[in-house]
């Protein structure tokens, strides 16, 4: 029996995390989560059904609720979007209320890759590879700053993207509940410098190591 490849793949915002889970899945043929949407879904039920977002048990209920099966809207990818995700994202039962439906992804039979915040740490603490994806503020605010000016957007300014990349960085990583952290035996990946064929090659390299010595991590 092969043993199924559980990919986790976590890292702040903008780290390039969903590029490379989307390449990793595809070329090791594997179903792929962004758990990101997850978080963006509960936050644009909550502004629209005008709920608290501050409001952990009402957030919490907003994610019981949601209809996971459909996260198609594209706006939801979109910068603010994220910005009110890591708000209801500190909640202890948002996060709950979303564990399973991850877990039973992850479980696949021949494995998956997820990318998110807490998927080395909290959603699959067993998976065979974690990679835990960094960049510099500087390096990430820019990429989201080009990515918004390429997809049309006049309004953008480098200084107020680096501003809130730095505050979702310090909001994802000091709340209690699943802090954004490496896990103990995530491979760190610092794409600061790398474009994203050469990441995505150095993300294979960890992946093909671990496959080829299973007991190695
Ligand atoms: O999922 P996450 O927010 O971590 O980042 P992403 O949406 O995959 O990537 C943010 C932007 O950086 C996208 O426009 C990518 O094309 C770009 N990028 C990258 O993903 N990886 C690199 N090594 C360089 C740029
Ligand atoms: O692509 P980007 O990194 O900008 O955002 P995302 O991965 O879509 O996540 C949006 C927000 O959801 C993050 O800032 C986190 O606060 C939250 N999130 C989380 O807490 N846990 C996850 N597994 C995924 C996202």
């Amino acid at each position: 029996m092969t043993v199924p490849l559980t990919i986790a793949i976590d890292g702040p915002a903008a780290a390039g995390k969903g590029t490379l889970a989307k390449r990793v899945a595809s070329h090791y043929q594997l179903p792929y989560l962004d758990t990101g949407l997850l978080y963006r879904a509960v936050g644009r039920q909550v502004a629209k059904a005008g709920v608290d977002p501050d409001d952990a048990e009402a957030a919490g209920a907003v994610a019981r609720d949601l209809d996971v099966g459909h996260l198609t809207d594209p706006t939801l990818r979109g910068h603010e979007a994220g910005e009110l995700a890591s708000r209801i994202a500190v909640h202890a039962p948002v996060r709950e209320a979303l564990v399973r439906f991850q877990r039973t992804f992850a479980a696949s039979p021949e494995g998956a890759v997820l990318d998110g915040r807490d998927i080395g740490t909290v959603i699959c603490p067993n998976a065979r590879v974690k990679i835990f994806v960094t960049a510099s503020a500087e390096v990430r605010a820019r990429r989201r700053t080009d990515e918004l000016v390429s997809h049309g957007r006049t309004d953008i300014d480098y200084a107020r993207i680096l501003a809130e990349v730095k505050s979702r960085d310090a909001r994802d990583a000091g709340r209690t509940m699943a802090p954004l952290k490496p896990a103990e035996d995530a491979h760190l990946l610092d794409t600061s410098e790398l474009d994203i064929a050469s990441a995505f090659r150095a993300a294979c390299a960890i992946v093909d190591r671990v496959l080829a010595d299973p007991d190695r991590h």
